[in-house]
């Protein structure tokens, strides 16, 4: 094992290019603090990651994921991962509703981009592209590239979920650096993205394990069940 997160698991290979990526059931929140074993997640959050990454490959976004090699496991290419997170939001929720007090739900002229550090020790801090840069985080084209990109996805990731009558309020997106080339990597998810029923507005999302708003397996299992993915 290369690397233990919080709900995956990453191995080496034969192939120095290329690592599996496992998912495990494991649900955590507020940066660890809340956690539990949710049977079924791996294997769910796996197959919408793969419908997921299917969806904006066609898009002409470049991704890590070459092959689904189990029900849990996918086989990526190897990169190293930006520690800056991109966050696409499309409604205030979470973090931005709190920090600038605005009503949880309310629509945003247009998708916005927020970069946070991705680091547990300092609780992923918002950062903006100056201090990124500063800190040796990512270059400035980078920067510019993965903002850029992840309005292309989110744009088709919203269009793809509106498509079952769901809306996607928000996302964070990862990206790797592999062979000079910036891939969109980790997972795509409702672990990192929040999820609302387009008509009761209904969260079907990982906010319903950490607001305890009901049982996540079950959340889960419907969104795969409605996007056909199952
Ligand atoms: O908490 P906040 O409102 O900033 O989260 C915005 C979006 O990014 C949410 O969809 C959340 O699930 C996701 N996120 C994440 N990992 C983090 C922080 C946020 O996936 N470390």
């Amino acid at each position: 094992m290369l690397y233990q997160g919080k709900s995956k698991q990453v191995f080496e290979t034969d192939d120095p290019r290329r690592v599996v990526l496992r998912f495990t059931d494991r649900a955590t929140a507020f940066n660890g603090v809340k956690e539990a074993q949710i049977g079924d997640k791996g294997r769910i959050n796996c197959a919408i990651t793969t419908r997921l990454f299917a969806e904006v490959a066609a898009r002409g976004v470049q991704h890590h994921v070459v092959d689904q090699l189990s029900a849990t496991e996918l086989l990526c290419e190897r990169v190293e991962i930006v520690p800056v997170e991109v966050v696409v939001r499309s409604r205030a929720a979470g973090s931005f509703s709190k920090r600038y007090a605005v009503a949880e739900g309310t629509r945003l002229d247009q998708p916005l981009v927020e970069l946070f550090v991705k680091s547990d020790a300092l609780n992923d801090p918002l950062i903006n592209d100056d201090a990124a840069v500063a800190l040796g985080l990512a270059r400035r084209w980078e920067l510019a590239f993965l903002k850029e990109t992840s309005l292309v996805v989110h744009q088709a990731l919203a269009a793809f979920w509106a498509g079952h009558g769901i809306e996607l309020v928000d996302a964070k997106y990862e990206y790797g650096r592999a062979e000079g080339r910036l891939l969109l990597a980790d997972e795509l998810t409702p672990d990192g993205a929040r999820l609302w029923d387009a008509k009761t507005g209904e969260k079907l999302d990982k906010d319903v394990f950490r607001r305890d708003l009901g049982d996540l397996g079950d959340t889960y299992r419907a969104l795969l069940a409605r996007i056909g993915a199952a």
